[in-house]
C-alpha cells in the first residue's frame, strides 16, 4: 500500500514534469512522445537496479545503474519543486495581471526551462556534495542521577551496500572516533542490502572501534535486505543487536533497542520490552514515533532516525507527515524525550538538501534530575 501510494505519486510528478516541458520547450507530438517515454523509463529504472542488486544480477553493472537513477530521480524531485513554485508564481502573475506562461514567445519559454532545468541539475550537484562530506555533530548533553559520566555516538542511517561511499563512510567513522565515545550506538537502517560491498563496509566499524560496545537495532532496509542475515552478520562483528531487550550501559542507566515495526508492531515492541526497564533509558528505535508509546514514561531519552531529516527536495517538506510530525532534533513527548537524527548516509538519490548529514554525541554526567540539552558542536 505505502509503495503503491509513493509511486502513483512520483507517476504524478513526472507527468507535471513532462506537461510543464511540453508547454515551455514547445515539444511536438513526436519528441513529446520520446521525451515521456525516456522521462518515465529513468523515473522508474531505480526498481529494476535495486532488483538486480538484491539478487546480485550483473555485480559490476548493477551499482552503476542503480546510482545513475537515483542520482535522475533526485533531479527530477528538485525540479518538480522548482516547478511548483514555479505553478505559484504564474498563478499569482496571471490572478494580477492576466498574462499567462502561453503567451510568452517560444525563446522566453525555452529560456524558463533551461534555467528550471539547469537549476535542478546543479542543485543536485551540490546536493551530492553535502551527501559525501564529513557529518556535523549534535551534542546532547543528558543528566542523571546517580549516573557516571559517559560519552556515546550515534550513528544512524548509513545505508551501507552497493552504492553508498566508501570514502564518506571512513570519514564519518574517523569522526566519531575523534568524539572519544564510550560505546556506539545504531538505531537502524546500517545496511542497504547485502551485496558484496556491504560487509566489508559494515567491518569497518571493528577496524575504528576495536573492541568497542556497538549496541544496534533493526530498521525499515535490515527488514527489506534480509533480517536473518543482518543478525549473522552482527554476531560475526560482536554488535549487540536489541530486539526488544535491554543492556546496562553504565551505572544507572540503561540501553533498550526495539525491531523496526515491520518485524513488530510498535506497542507490541514497547509493551514486551516496557517491564525490563528500569530507571535512566536510552531507547533506540528507528522510527520517531515509536516515542509516543513512551510518553508517559520519565527518563527516557529515545533516540531515532529513519526520516533523514526529509535528504532532499520535496520530501525535505513533506516527511513529517508520515512519520508521527517527526522530522529531525530535539523533540519533548509528554515525559520522555525524543532525539530524531538526520544520519550520515543516504537511501536513493545520492544527496541532501537542507538535511545535511550527522552524529550524534550523547554526554552523560551525574546531575539533580533527568535533564537533556542539546547544542550544536
Ligand atoms: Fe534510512
Amino acid at each position: 500500500m505505502f509503495f503503491f501510494f509513493v509511486f502513483t505519486i512520483w507517476a504524478a510528478a513526472l507527468t507535471h514534469i513532462l506537461y510543464r516541458t511540453k508547454v515551455l520547450v514547445g515539444l511536438r507530438r513526436r519528441s513529446l512522445a520520446v521525451f515521456g517515454v525516456a522521462l518515465y523509463l529513468a523515473g522508474f529504472a531505480y526498481i529494476p537496479a535495486r532488483v538486480m542488486i538484491a539478487k546480485n544480477i550483473a555485480e559490476d553493472l548493477a551499482p552503476a545503474l542503480s546510482y545513475t537513477t537515483a542520482w535522475f530521480i533526485g533531479v527530477a524531485g528538485i525540479l518538480w519543486t522548482l516547478l511548483f513554485i514555479f505553478e505559484i508564481v504564474a498563478a499569482t502573475v496571471w490572478l494580477a495581471t492576466r498574462w499567462r506562461v502561453r503567451n510568452a514567445s517560444l525563446r522566453m519559454r525555452r529560456t524558463m526551462a533551461a534555467v528550471l532545468w539547469s537549476a535542478a541539475v546543479v542543485l543536485s550537484l551540490i546536493g551530492c556534495t553535502i551527501a559525501s562530506s564529513t557529518p556535523s555533530v549534535t551534542r546532547l548533553q543528558v543528566t542523571v542521577p546517580g549516573a557516571e559520566a559517559k560519552r556515546f555516538v550515534l550513528i544512524s542511517d548509513s545505508h551501507l551496500g552497493a552504492i553508498s561511499s566508501e570514502k564518506q563512510w571512513c570519514r564519518t567513522l574517523k569522526a566519531a572516533r575523534e568524539l572519544r565515545p564510550d560505546a556506539i550506538l545504531i538505531p537502524g537502517d546500517l545496511v542497504d542490502d547485502h551485496s558484496r560491498h556491504t560487509e566489508p563496509q559494515v567491518a569497518l566499524i571493528r577496524e575504528f572501534f576495536p573492541g568497542m560496545p556497538v549496541y544496534i537495532t533493526t530498521g525499515n532496509h535490515e527488514f527489506y535486505s534480509g533480517v536473518d542475515q543482518f543478525k549473522k552478520l552482527c554476531e560475526r562483528l560482536d554488535f549487540r543487536l536489541l530486539r526488544q531487550e535491554v543492556e546496562i550501559l553504565a551505572s544507572g542507566l540503561s540501553v533498550a533497542g526495539v525491531d523496526d515495526r515491520h518485524l513488530i508492531p510498535a506497542h507490541t515492541a514497547v509493551e514486551e520490552i516496557r517491564p525490563k526497564i528500569k530507571g535512566a533509558v536510552l531507547f533506540l528505535t528507528h522510527r520517531p514515533e515509536v516515542a509516543h508509546f513512551l510518553r508517559n514514561r520519565p527518563m527516557t531519552l529515545v533516540l531515532a532516525g529513519h526520516t533523514h531529516g526529509g535528504q532532499s527536495l520535496p520530501m525535505v517538506f513533506l516527511v513529517g507527515l508520515g512519520n508521527g510530525g517527526f522530522k529531525a532534533g530535539y523533540y519533548k513527548v509528554g515525559d520522555a524525550d525524543l532525539y530524531v537524527s538526520r544520519g550520515t548516509g543516504v537511501w536513493g538519490p545520492p544527496m541532501r538538501l537542507l538535511a545535511s548529514p550527522e552524529l550524534v554525541l550523547i554526554e552523560v554526567r551525574p546531575g539533580p534530575q533527568f535533564e537533556v540539552k542539546c547544542s550544536p558542536m
